[in-house]
């Protein structure tokens, strides 16, 4: 990377206007030649079709069917399995988009290196701080329902609790999350362990949540009443998409294989791949068990308790124990959650920090572990304490206006490379394009639109602040602005 005091480039044409430099694009050859490398080293490529697929379901299945399901149910009514399939196409048009880039240019930016190839640096930059909501904001999010669930797992195993104050954030009782920051920490020590390591513990996890939900499932039905659905649809349309909005939570993260690119072993053949088949087994659980969970529980009682599935348990057996078992697997689960989406969050930086839009020191690379070090125990730090200290409700529903925005531009950027680069290979092609890529789009607005006036103004200022960092920093230290490396024209014909 140059540095900043290095000699300007000799042009042999005119500096371009402000309007070039925004849309300026980085090419898809350079983007692809550049994975992998930062300061100072290499990321490994280390990781196969099992491991990238267990990253995308470790990165979704977690606090979204555990916790938030509990806050979307008193929305919707029992047609918050409906809410569910709604949340879940939107996520299926956007991975069909996500699986369809993350073939054709596998590198750990996401959908940030997919605008910056097709849309430009400004949409790119607007689409990496979306990101920053999607993976570092939600760590935090999920790390606050972590501590729910470890709550109630030592209430059933030990009977006593951490007392708000140190379990809580300011605003909703308390002072300090300590088990959020916490988790934020551990996660962060099997990060620095190694790409690999962190994605032999996440199977393991994975494997312990899935087989939880399937064990909800099976104790569940037996507390199955039909009654519970009689009036399906309590609070109308209105109420369903307001739950689905809520729920699209619940979906966030089954792009994080794409941020592993640089670490796949073969990433243009696993990295549609993964991205599909784990949208399928979580959407699969997430309606089974949104199902059996209503059918067990009147859904005007869902409100009483944060961890409802435990409770839903504990209520169908009579025995405590398997609400306990429950809140273990899903501290578990949710740990998982955690790592993925924390891993996630450091390879986008690390990919923006090679353009030169965020500091170097994300992109340096430690030589002996293959890892971005000093990015990962930034990142931790930064999303251990936003963790400890805000409320989740209102960190969930800003983390889902920022990712619906970026699926949005993964929709829009399909449709923009098909018409630019149509000769490039692509190992997965979204059917029907661009009708489906405009739904996509479609279901995305429709999606942000359901979300609520507060959580617009939160996207709103941090938007702005946004835009405030990329003028002030990245604009001018962008490596396209500072190298001589040629930028694809804006013109849609280049
Ligand atoms: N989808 C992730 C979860 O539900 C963010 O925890």
């Amino acid at each position: 990377m140059l540095d900043q005091g290095a000699p300007p480039h000799h042009r042999t044409t005119p500096a371009p206007g402000l309007g070039a430099r925004l849309m300026r694009r980085k090419p898809v050859e350079l983007l692809v030649a550049e994975g992998g490398q930062g300061e100072g080293g290499s990321l490994r490529r280390t990781l196969g079709l099992w491991q990238l697929t267990m990253i995308s379901i470790g990165a979704t299945l977690g606090t979204g069917i555990f916790v938030v399901l509990g806050e979307a149910v008193p929305k919707a009514g029992p047609a918050v399995t409906l809410s569910f399939v709604i949340a879940g196409l939107t996520a299926l048009f956007s991975a069909l988009s996500y699986a369809e880039l993350a073939g054709t240019i596998p590198v750990s930016g996401s959908s940030y290196s997919y605008a910056y190839a097709t849309l430009g640096e400004l949409v790119a930059w607007v689409c990496g701080w979306c990101l920053l909501l999607e993976y570092g904001v939600s760590v935090a999010a999920v790390a606050v329902g972590w501590g729910e669930y470890l709550n109630e797992l030592l209430d059933g195993t030990i009977g006593v609790t951490i007392p708000d104050a140190l379990s809580a954030p300011p605003g909703d009782g308390g002072i300090f999350n300590l088990p959020a920051l916490i988790v934020v920490l551990l996660a962060m020590a099997f990060l620095l362990g190694g790409a690999r390591e962190s994605a032999r513990a996440n199977t393991v996890m994975v494997v312990v949540k899935i087989g939880a939900l399937v064990m909800f499932c099976a104790i569940g039905i037996q507390g199955f009443r039909s009654g519970n659905y009689e009036h399906f649809m309590p609070l109308g349309m209105a109420g369903v998409s307001a739950a689905g909005a809520t729920l699209f939570f619940s979906y966030i993260g089954f792009d994080a294989a794409s941020t592993a690119g640089e670490e796949a072993k073969n990433a243009q053949r696993d990295l549609p791949r993964a991205i599909m088949l784990s949208l399928v087994i979580v959407t699969a659980l997430y309606v089974l068990v949104a199902a059996v969970a209503v059918g067990a529980r009147p859904w005007q009682r869902f409100g009483d308790s944060e961890a409802a599935l435990a409770q839903i348990m504990r209520d169908v057996t009579g025995q405590s124990f398997w609400g306990t078992l429950l809140a273990a697997c899903a501290v578990i689960a949710i740990a998982s959650v955690v790592l993925t989406v924390l891993y996630g969050q450091t390879r986008i930086l690390f990919a923006m920090s090679r353009d030169g839009l965020v500091p170097k020191v994300f992109g340096r690379v430690h030589p002996k572990t293959g890892t971005p070090r000093a990015n990962t125990v930034i990142v931790s730090l930064f999303c251990g304490v936003l963790a400890a200290a805000i409320p989740l409700g209102q960190l969930a529903d800003a983390t889902s206006i920022g990712t619906l925005f970026a699926f949005g531009l993964v929709n829009i950027a399909v449709v923009v490379l098909r018409r630019t680069r149509p000769e490039m290979p692509r190992t997965f092609r979204v059917p029907l394009s661009p009708v489906l890529p405009v739904l996509g789009l479609g279901f995305c607005v429709w999606m942000m639109g359901s979300l609520s006036a507060v959580t617009w103004v939160v996207f709103g200022v941090w938007m702005a602040a946004g835009l405030v960092f990329y003028f002030v920093y990245g604009h001018r230290r962008s490596r396209l602005a500072t190298t001589a490396t040629p930028a694809t024209p804006a013109s849609p014909e280049s």
